[in-house]
């Protein structure tokens, strides 16, 4: 039986792994090597990553690759994008590459506001509440002054604070829900820190207001942060054509496929089973970028999706029309980015992206992010509605079950132009590369 284990995190590198390969496997050296490998030499770079967690043994690499020809508003990018499923880069460089030769990506931000909240429960009368707020609400945003001054420089800060009754759904719970602008930060620390600030000053201050009785006068605080549903964080990407010049595919026409490519996006509108699949699909290009650039996917996926579910049923966060012969495909989505602050200053390949990027601001950064996510739901779209999803897929999956079976680099160019003319399947991969092996030997 293992036993929990007390003082882990105060051990050094060494001694955790000792313990935890120890622990957990059976052969204790190859896990070690295991781990050990993705050390990296160079003791500074280390350093700084060990430092990004707690107790951090090793580093997990995911692969970092780009898609070239993305043209936005007439500007031209490659976008940098971490991510570990095949196929995915390669189907953004393909959708980048179909819409530049009809006009590129045109995109905008709608809007920049982030949103934080203090939470809390009152016993007693809501006009005195309302009465209390009144007078306390510039002494909260005064004492906030030395958190927001920089911020206001810059012309960002807090927008506004309302008072918020929501004892219809929770018995005496109200909220302190406030709007922010943090320009290029995403702005984490900076609502969270204005936040503990408004939880502490109201509470304070209740306990001197004269109306308030005894009861009243104590506020409990429940807690105060930041909300990831940023419905007012918004940008928009859209792709358009006249349908006739959509024609690609030699089993469809351009009409058939254009109406096709509509029923798709309109079934994910409708069908929330479908409406999961399709956004992830747009997250596979979002988050591939979003984490390429620092930024936190996490709260990224939960605001897109919160949003999906707007309007009370989970649906598609892109939408396709065709109009007077013109096929245009959009895209709208929250996206709470930042170009300062966090992991940007620090992680030398977060420093490369940006730079590939064209050192953008957040409200640029949202755009391209937008775009990316944009092709990848048109990549996905195409394939499904004409060759499907498993033959590209499977081709881009070829070199992981070749990795896989310990292929040699002659055996993979074999391979590989073999797999051009056959379809990729497990059973076939292995049939093929058995045949490769014994002719060889021969
Ligand atoms: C796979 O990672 C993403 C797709 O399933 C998206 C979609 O179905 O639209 C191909």
């Amino acid at each position: 039986m293992i036993k929990p284990i007390k003082g882990f995190s105060k051990l050094s590198k060494s001694e955790k792994i000792e313990w935890i390969t120890a622990t957990y496997f059976n052969d204790a050296k190859t896990a070690k090597q295991a781990i050990q490998q993705y050390w990296n030499t160079d003791r500074k770079l280390q350093q700084l990553h060990d430092e990004f967690i707690e107790n951090t043994i090793t580093n997990y690499y995911l692969p970092f690759g780009v898609a070239p020809n993305f043209l936005i508003n007439g500007k031209l990018y490659t976008i940098p994008m971490a991510i570990e499923e095949s196929s995915v880069v390669a189907a953004a460089s393909k959708a980048a590459k179909f819409w530049l030769d009809r006009g590129g990506f045109k995109t905008k931000v709608i809007s920049t506001t982030k949103i934080g909240q203090v939470h809390f429960m009152y016993h007693g009368s809501f006009s005195k509440l309302q009465a209390f707020f009144k007078t306390v609400k510039p002494k909260l945003i005064e004492d906030t002054k030395h958190i927001t001054k920089s911020m206001e420089k810059r012309g960002g800060g807090i927008l506004d604070i309302e008072l918020r009754n929501k004892t219809e759904d929770l018995k005496d719970y109200y909220q302190l829900h406030a709007t922010f602008e943090t320009l290029d930060a995403m702005g984490a620390n900076f609502i969270n820190s204005c936040l503990e600030q408004f939880a502490k000053t109201f509470k304070m201050e209740a306990l001197h207001f004269e109306e308030f009785s005894e009861a009243e006068s104590h506020i409990q605080i429940v807690m105060s942060i930041l909300s990831n549903y940023v419905p007012n964080c918004l940008v928009r990407a859209e792709v358009s054509c006249p349908v006739e010049d959509l024609n690609e595919n030699k089993t469809l026409s351009s009409e058939e496929f254009a109406h096709k490519f509509v029923q798709a996006v309109k079934i994910a509108e409708i069908e929330p089973y479908r409406a999961v699949t399709h956004n992830k699909g747009i997250m596979n290009g979002i988050d591939a970028v979003v984490l390429a650039t620092g930024n936190d996917f996490r709260a990224i996926e939960a605001g897109a999706h919160a949003y999906a579910s707007r309007n009370g049923r989970y649906s598609s966060l892109s939408h396709a029309e065709i109009k007077d012969g013109i096929f245009t495909f959009w895209l709208e989505i929250p996206l709470a980015l930042g170009t300062v602050g966090g992991l940007t200053n620090l992680h030398p390949l977060v420093k490369v992206a940006l730079e590939m990027l064209h050192q953008p601001d957040a409200k640029e950064l949202m755009q391209i992010v937008a775009a990316a996510g944009l092709a990848q739901n048109f990549a996905a779209l195409r394939s499904l509605t004409t060759t499907g999803i498993q033959e590209g897929h499977m081709k881009m999956h070829l070199m992981n079950m070749l990795n896989q079976l310990h292929a040699t680099k002659d055996e993979k160019k074999k391979m590989v132009a073999y797999f051009k003319h056959n379809t990729v399947t497990h059973n076939a991969v292995e049939k093929a590369l058995i045949s490769i092996r014994m002719l060889a030997d021969e």
